[in-house]
């Protein structure tokens, strides 16, 4: 496998720039995942390291090998796409050995690598199915099988999950990373769902307009966003806009005031206090703590998840959810509760929403 590097990869559609001077590199065996909502330029980046569409302007190196003017079958990546794009008319088996007929394999070598690519995703024993005979995990499995039988450099998935259904996506997920892992490929995935990209990337990269919002992983980008868009993007996120008022309290645009710490805000623009739901301890008593007026409660199984108003302000909590017959358990709407959290949980970040 190679490194990947992009480097001020931009493309432009007319007047409108789809990605702006995106820099990125991607160690050899890593899986970065492109995190962003519709439209901000994933899929345009993607293509453009597959050699599908001429950047405007910038590089894209395997290795250090600038391959900017190589065409996408001199590129040896390994794409996956999001509909499978499987040939209907063909076999599991031919469909994953046509791109070696397309490079000049012979019938034996052919056999012995599309069998061995269909070991890889456990499909031996259906090689001889049709796509419209197998389920939508058993195809996705196959366009992978179709990705790794040429020995790509680098692995290409474009929301390889979104057309399976919630407990295939789980499944395949897995086996997606566990041979990622397994054979080092040097992954970079574009996803728009938050719990594909924190959970199999090593990398995350939030993107918004055609720029990166933040790089890191997946704790760094959920412990410590840089704004409250990426905050809300990698996460369930409390977002109140307001102002640090002292050393140890933030005053929200209605006026609440909140306990924080000194020094969570590294930026100068702390516009918006940010906390997750599952960082606040909910209590029915001891008067110390926030008070506010439950709103709802909806039971998700092992969390429950309190919506509670907070003068004018209202912040959801997330707890697991209370044995029958502890206090919590007994909680409904309009009585009272009392919020604490650390104060080093929240941060302090620029409200910065996305660009319009
Ligand atoms: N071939 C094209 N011609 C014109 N505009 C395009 C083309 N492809 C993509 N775009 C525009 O570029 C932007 C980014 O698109 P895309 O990369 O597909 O986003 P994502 O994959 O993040 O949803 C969008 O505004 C989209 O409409
Ligand atoms: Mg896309």
């Amino acid at each position: 496998m190679s490194s990947l590097a992009i480097e001020k990869l931009t493309k432009r559609f007319g007047a409108s720039v789809a990605v702006d001077e995106l820099d990125l590199a991607v160690r050899e065996g890593e899986l970065v995942a492109l995190l962003g909502p519709s439209g901000c330029g994933k899929t345009t980046t993607l293509r453009m390291v597959a050699g599908f569409l001429p950047p405007s302007s910038g590089r894209v190196l395997f290795d250090k090998e600038d391959v900017t003017r190589l065409p996408a079958y001199k590129r040896a990546t390994g794409m996956v796409f999001q509909s499978y794009a499987l040939f209907p008319h063909m076999s599991a088996a031919d469909n994953v050995g046509f791109g070696l007929e397309m490079r000049g394999l012979n019938a034996t070598e052919r056999r012995k690598k599309v069998e061995d690519a269909l070991r890889l995703v456990r499909l031996v024993h259906l090689a001889e199915r049709l796509p419209r005979e197998l389920s939508g995990g058993q195809q996705q499995r196959v366009a992978l099988a179709r990705a790794l039988v040429i020995n790509p450099r680098i692995f290409l998935l474009d929301e390889p999950l979104s057309n399976l259904d919630a407990k295939l996506r789980a499944e395949v997920r897995l086996e997606i990373r566990s041979l990622q892992q397994r054979l080092g490929l040097t992954t970079l995935m574009v996803t728009h769902d938050r719990e594909e990209a924190l959970t199999m990337a090593d990398r995350l990269v939030v993107m918004e307009g055609g720029r990166v919002r933040q790089i890191g992983t997946p704790r760094e980008l959920y412990d410590a966003p840089k704004d409250a868009f990426v905050a809300d993007f990698v996460g369930r996120c409390n977002i109140l806009s307001g102002r640090r008022e002292s050393e140890t309290q933030f005053r929200t645009g209605s006026g609440l005031l909140l306990p924080v710490d000194s020094a969570t805000d590294e930026c100068k623009d702390a516009s918006a206090f940010a906390l997750r739901p599952e960082r606040i301890t909910l209590q029915t008593g001891g008067a110390d703590g926030v008070q506010g007026r439950l709103k709802a409660v909806t039971y998700m199984g092992a969390q429950t998840e309190y919506v509670v108003a907070v003068g004018a302000e209202v912040l959801v909590v997330v707890q697991s959810t209370p044995q029958a017959n502890e206090p919590l358990a007994g909680l409904k709407p309009d009585d009272t509760v009392f919020l604490h959290w650390d104060r080093k949980a929240p941060r302090l970040v620029p409200l910065a929403l996305p660009r319009v």
